[in-house]
């Protein structure tokens, strides 16, 4: 197939496209480098040996997606990453999420409408259930979001749904990712935020490479094992592969959890870390961060059943690249 990749110069996005080419697919990337490198895109050649087409450009912009569909003209469908994702950030700037994530798929789904492409797989995350009742988390659990980021993949969420109702040509696999770590074994893609993380495993690389003093575990006095949140951590590679499986699908309104369907708690991921990689990483207890939930992790049987998905990468590989990614690149 020849797919178009939204935000495909970024984490996800850039592991994706190598998964994606390495099964025979032609790659159009359209991103506006909001939030990623170009040198990703030598990167991503470097290990397949093929380099994805590119084009520098926003998904607010109808022109710059327009453009894309005009010089791509066989595109067969969409993976839809680009987005804005920081939920701090989010909360001081809204209406920034608002645009750029909400009407930024608008504007592209307007462009794919036009272009007779109706099929798409879209990043939503596990954001969306909020503060789940009871764990595992299934597909038919209700939907709620704390802060402007997860309203917008809520909203998202709803459009596809109400264009796929609206008419039987559309086709969209909403993807619920848990939650993302690790990198390519080559090291040469993987993730690298700037400044300060907000996500856990980034902290722990930016500690584990003398970038920053300490981890702050927020709060150890949630109902968990040994008092620390409790998470599900997926490698990138196996969340990438996820897509290339959803893509090969495509069949009406289709959502699935990407996770493992195993919860590690903040603790557990500091002993895996400084195991797989023979360092100690200091760190510190802190009260809890506000919006955080105790326990969230996928049950990911219906991923497994009608895909054919299986997160097959263990915590020390995702320990082992993350450091080995760090080591490499963090300057
Ligand atoms: P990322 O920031 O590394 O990648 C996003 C890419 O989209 C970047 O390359 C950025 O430059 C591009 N982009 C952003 N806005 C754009 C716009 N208006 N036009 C064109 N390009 C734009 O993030 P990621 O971690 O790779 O996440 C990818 C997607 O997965 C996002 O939609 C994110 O919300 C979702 N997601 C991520 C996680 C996670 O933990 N990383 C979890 C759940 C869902
Ligand atoms: C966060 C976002 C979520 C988003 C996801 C992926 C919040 C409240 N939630 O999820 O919307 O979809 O990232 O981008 O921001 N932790 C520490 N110290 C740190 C960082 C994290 O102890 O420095 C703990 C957290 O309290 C949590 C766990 O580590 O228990 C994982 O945190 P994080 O990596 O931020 O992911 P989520 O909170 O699951």
């Amino acid at each position: 197939m020849k797919i178009l990749v939204t935000g495909g110069v970024g984490y996800i996005g850039s592991h994706t496209v190598v998964d994606l080419i390495e099964n025979g697919h032609d790659i159009v990337i359209l991103d506006n480098l909001c939030n990623s490198k170009i040198e990703v895109l030598d990167k991503i050649k470097e290990i397949t040996g093929k380099a994805p087409a590119f084009m520098v450009g926003d998904i607010r912009n109808r022109s710059d997606v327009d453009n894309v569909f005009n010089t791509h003209h066989d595109i067969d469908a969409v993976i839809h990453f680009a987005g804005l994702k920081a939920v701090g950030e989010s909360c001081e700037k809204p209406l920034l999420y608002y645009d750029n994530n909400i009407a930024g798929t608008v504007t592209l789904l307007k462009s794919m409408s036009a272009h007779g492409c109706k099929r798409i797989v879209f990043s939503s995350s596990a954001t969306v259930y909020g503060d789940p009742a009871t764990v595992p988390v299934t597909e038919d659990f209700p939907l709620s979001t704390t802060n402007p980021y997860g309203s917008t993949k809520l909203y998202i969420e709803q459009i596809l749904k109400d264009l796929c109702a609206s008419d039987s040509e559309w086709d969209a696999t909403l993807l619920r990712y848990f939650n993302p770590v690790g990198a390519h074994e080559s090291t040469l893609l993987g993730e690298n935020p700037n400044g300060i993380p907000n996500n856990l495993m980034p902290y722990i690389m930016k500690v584990a490479c003398g970038k920053l003093e300490k981890l702050h575990i927020f709060g150890d006095d949630y109902p968990t094992a040994d008092g620390t949140g409790v998470r599900d951590y997926i490698h990138v590679c196996d969340l990438a592969h996820g897509h290339t499986l959803a893509i090969s699908k495509l069949d009406g309104l289709k959502i699935y959890n990407l996770g493992t369907g195993t919860g590690y708690s903040v603790l557990d991921m500091v002993k895996a870390f400084e195991k797989a990689n023979n360092i100690k990483l200091p760190y510190c207890i802190d009260p809890r961060r506000p919006g955080d939930v105790a326990v969230n992790f996928a049950d990911p049987a219906k991923a497994k059943e009608e895909l054919g998905f299986e997160a097959t990468r263990t915590l020390e590989d995702m320990c082992r690249t993350s450091y080995e990614f760090a080591k490499k690149n963090f300057k």
